[in-house]
């Protein structure tokens, strides 16, 4: 099996027969024959995380050894890094009802399946719907398999959760590989999930999405995307922003065309279509929209952080949202992995900077000054906010609603950023 399968080696056909007694691989499509020997077709592989293991059933990786081979149209992606970030990027909440669109060979819906009363999957490619109910029959996972594009499949139903890795490749017009790219211009494809999603989720349900979108030029991305969300609370996460020639090379690679003859005429066509688009970048990262009403959070933040992140995705939400309007009466503590930098002079009596950095989550760092540092210092949760700040105001010898003004709105940073806690 690890030959056939995982290394994608032809084994003699006897046995092959010897592994699967009495089972017609070749009729069920999973294997092909030829002079005695058996070849694997699908790639089937066990996946496994602390304590939950899976079979999935997926297209074999294209090229191994850290070859990429141009792929089948069809193809169905495997478990991938990007379908493992969004597995980390869901917030853990138990739901009633979940979606996953576009659901490649199952991914999503498999760690979905122990928090979820029912599951829809959809996808367009007939190919990508057989194997997922595949992967669900192998693991015992009661699954509502739909085909459809986008929301089609589910008109008038609504969900708790709705996730997608979507094909967000924003690529000229034409034949692409179904797996990323779609019949959808630039990044509509991912500007459709975001507007419709409110429509298809129960009060208070979520939607989180991978993504890609277009940076064109005269018009800020952020701006862009919170047309998008609208009145809903949400928030993006740019992780990263390529060039246009950065991003062509990157998928032109994925697709396993590099040194192929056809390249450089990809590349040229994939270029001048951008340019026309006036894209001048791509951000790639993370959407994520509560459905209640609020604002769009649209930031950079390319650095390293906790995996899996969806449960501080989860908390930096409620305190966002939660949090009372007026902060004083609230006995805050700082959270324990909230470390402080300083640095300054040899010798100096006061440091230059001060920077409270998180070890957890966004791993955020806030340079504060010395009231601000003084303030989290006293955070043991014995005194008010109130108090504390009327004590420093009278330690500075300051009015105290000057210090209520002027840290107020930063407390409140760092009790939605985890820095403090309540
Ligand atoms: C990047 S793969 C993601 C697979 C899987 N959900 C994961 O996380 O690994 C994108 C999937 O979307 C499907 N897809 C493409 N166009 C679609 C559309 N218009 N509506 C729904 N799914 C689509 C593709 O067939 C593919 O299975």
């Amino acid at each position: 099996m690890i030959r056939l399968f995982v290394l994608q080696r032809p084994v003699p056909q006897a046995l092959v027969g010897q592994a699967f007694p009495g089972v017609d691989l070749v009729a069920l499509g999973i294997t092909d024959t030829g002079a005695g020997e058996t070849r694997a077709v699908l790639d089937i592989r066990p996946f496994a995380e602390d304590d939950r293991e899976w079979w999935v059933v997926a297209d074999p990786t294209p090229g191994l050894d850290g070859r990429r081979e141009p792929m089948r149209q069809d193809y169905v992606l495997g478990i991938a890094p990007a379908s493992l970030s969004l597995v980390q990027l869901t917030v853990p909440v138990k739901a009633e009802r979940a979606l996953d669109i576009g659901t490649g060979c199952g991914t999503q819906s498999l760690h979905l399946s122990d928090r979820v009363n029912q599951l829809v999957a959809t996808d367009v490619n007939p190919r990508a719907i057989h194997l997922t109910r595949w992967t669900a029959a192998l693991n015992r996972v009661e699954l509502d398999v739909r085909d459809g594009s986008l929301y089609e499949p589910v008109q008038g139903e609504r969900f708790d959760l709705i996730v997608s890795n979507p094909p967000y490749v924003i690529s000229p017009p034409g034949e692409g590989l179904t797996y990323r790219e779609t019949g959808f211009a630039g990044d509509t494809v991912v500007e459709q999930l975001v507007r419709n999603a409110p429509d298809h989720l129960t009060d208070g349900g979520w939607c989180q999405l991978l993504a890609n979108w277009t940076c064109v030029t005269g018009e800020d991305w952020q701006d862009r995307l919170a047309g998008w969300t609208g009145d809903r609370s949400a928030w993006v996460v740019q992780r990263e922003q390529l060039d246009p020639a950065e991003y062509v090379e990157l998928w032109l690679r994925d697709a396993g065309l590099h040194g192929s003859p056809a390249y450089t005429q990809r590349y040229d066509e994939w270029m001048r279509w951008l340019t026309e688009q006036r894209v001048e970048a791509i951000g790639m990262g993370w959407i994520t929209l509560h459905n209640v009403p609020g604002t769009l959070t649209a930031e950079e933040w390319p650095y390293e952080i906790e995996r899996p992140i969806g449960p501080h995705v989860l908390h930096r939400f409620e305190r966002l949202e939660g949090l009372p309007g007026d902060l004083t009466a609230l006995h805050l503590r700082v959270a324990d992995d909230v470390v402080q930098e300083t640095t300054g002079q040899p010798g100096a009596e006061d440091p230059a900077t001060i920077v409270l950095r998180r070890q957890r989550g966004m791993r955020r760092a806030e340079q504060v000054d010395t009231v601000l540092a003084g303030f989290v210092g006293a955070c043991d949760g014995d005194l008010s906010t109130g108090q504390i700040l009327a004590a420093l105001a009278d330690l500075m010898d300051r009015p105290v609603v000057d210090l209520l003004a002027d840290y107020l709105p930063q407390i409140r940073r760092l009790v939605v950023e985890g820095f403090l806690n309540y």
